[in-house]
């Protein structure tokens, strides 16, 4: 659908409006909404916090009576259905508003197409379609979610120029500078996990919390998740150390939880959470375990690293996001860790394709964000 560069400057305001919710709304969709009166913007909202009042609520009641008459801008369809809130569709019709853009339908099973009815049948005259590729995107985590139940994947690393991880003698701090690391405890920030294999978990001793930026104080730190087929997990370490002050989940097979009960139990005393799930060629079933965190209203799951955990998850398919934070030095060796080893065998025709790119320099780091699957 053709939508005039006007709409479209409205629906980027509504988009950067409702932008400030990330991290704070999941697992219910960010949302923003612009109430325009002529050619001023006479009301601006942005559902702010979960279970709070819906942008276009917001935005009508700044407008106030200036809304009579007008449009709304809105980034989702308006909710038809009592939720924790009253229907916004109710809240459009009383202000008398004579026109809507829509972004994009809300695939929520109460609302699916429904509020758009009732706001025609009330006599408003309703358009979808403006920026709709930008707030899909913008909603990805929220409609991964409704359409497969599985969180959105982002995998995250920081590599050399000549693309290792670490040195051969397993050394990988710091590969990138303080300033990309703080980048990633902002994406920390806004993740409900963030989760590393056994290989780096015993490496590394992760602490894998929100450290540089302040946690939102409604999320919380995330939930450190380690894939930890053999319980090889040392309770005395991080993260299971302090699985009391910040959660810690570990995925493990049946087998392990029968052969190392000992284990498991010590785990648990310090305060980890023990899921199994069944194996799989390279260790665990992944699938299972994004299942398993989708039933858990997760929205956002960081993947970082290692090598190993990260060629499990493109193998299968299952990396949405990737953020990648390029160190300009060479480690010119063979027996450093490649960022990516999967299977072998993948020719170039095979290779994930990456859309969306988006470059930006982090200190002396250059970081690049891309989109691999639909979502
Ligand atoms: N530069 C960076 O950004 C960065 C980030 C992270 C790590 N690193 C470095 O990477 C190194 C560790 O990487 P790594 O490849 O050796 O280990 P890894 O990927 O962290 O962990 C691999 C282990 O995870 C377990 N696992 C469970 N399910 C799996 C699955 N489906 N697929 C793959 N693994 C699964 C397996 O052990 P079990 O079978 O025993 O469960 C496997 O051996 C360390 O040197 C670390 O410093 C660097």
């Amino acid at each position: 659908m053709g939508c005039s560069s006007r709409d479209e400057a409205y629906m980027q305001r509504a988009l950067d409006l409702a932008a400030n919710g990330i991290g704070r709304v999941e697992p219910n969709p960010v949302v923003g909404a612009v109430v325009v009166q002529g050619e001023c913007a006479v009301g601006e909202g942005y559902y702010a916090r979960f279970g709070g009042p819906h942008a276009e609520v917001v935005a009508l009641a700044q407008a106030g009576q200036k809304a009579r008459g007008g449009e709304l801008f809105v980034t989702l369809e308006p909710c038809c259905h009592h939720g924790k809130t009253p229907p916004c569709t109710d809240a459009v019709l009383a202000a008398g508003i004579r026109r809507v853009v829509v972004a994009v339908a809300d695939p929520f099973p109460e609302v699916a197409g429904r509020g758009l009815a009732i706001l025609e049948e009330g006599g408003v005259q309703v358009e979808v379609g403006a920026l709709a590729g930008k707030a899909r995107r913008l909603n990805a985590a929220y409609f991964k979610r409704q359409k497969t139940g599985l969180p959105l994947v982002i995998a995250k690393w920081a590599m050399t120029l000549d693309g290792r991880l670490a040195a051969g003698s397993g050394e990988s701090r710091w590969i990138s500078s303080e300033a990309s690391r703080r980048r990633v405890h902002e994406v920390r920030r806004i993740s409900d996990a963030v989760l590393v294999g056994s290989g780096t978990a015993i490496a590394d001793e992760p602490s894998l919390t929100v450290r540089h930026v302040e946690p939102f104080p409604e999320r919380g730190q995330p939930t450190r998740v380690i894939l930890d087929s053999h319980l090889a997990l040392d309770p005395t370490c991080e993260p299971a150390r302090t699985a009391g002050e910040a959660p810690v989940t570990v995925y493990t097979s049946a087998a392990a939880l029968v052969e190392r009960g000992g284990r498991a139990e010590a785990l648990r005393q310090t305060g980890c959470e023990i899921v199994t799930v069944p194996p799989a060629d390279a260790g665990l079933l992944l699938t299972a375990v994004l299942q398993d965190l989708g039933k858990r209203e997760m929205s956002r799951v960081l993947i970082e690293g290692g090598s190993r955990v990260f060629g499990s998850f493109f193998a299968e398919g299952l990396v949405d996001r990737v953020m990648v934070f390029v160190s300009p030095r060479i480690l010119g060796s063979t027996d450093a860790l490649g960022a990516v080893a999967g299977p072998d065998g993948r020719g170039l025709l095979e290779a994930f394709e990456v859309a969306d790119l988006a470059f930006e320099t982090v200190g002396p780091d250059l970081m690049i964000q891309g989109r691999v699957s639909e979502f």
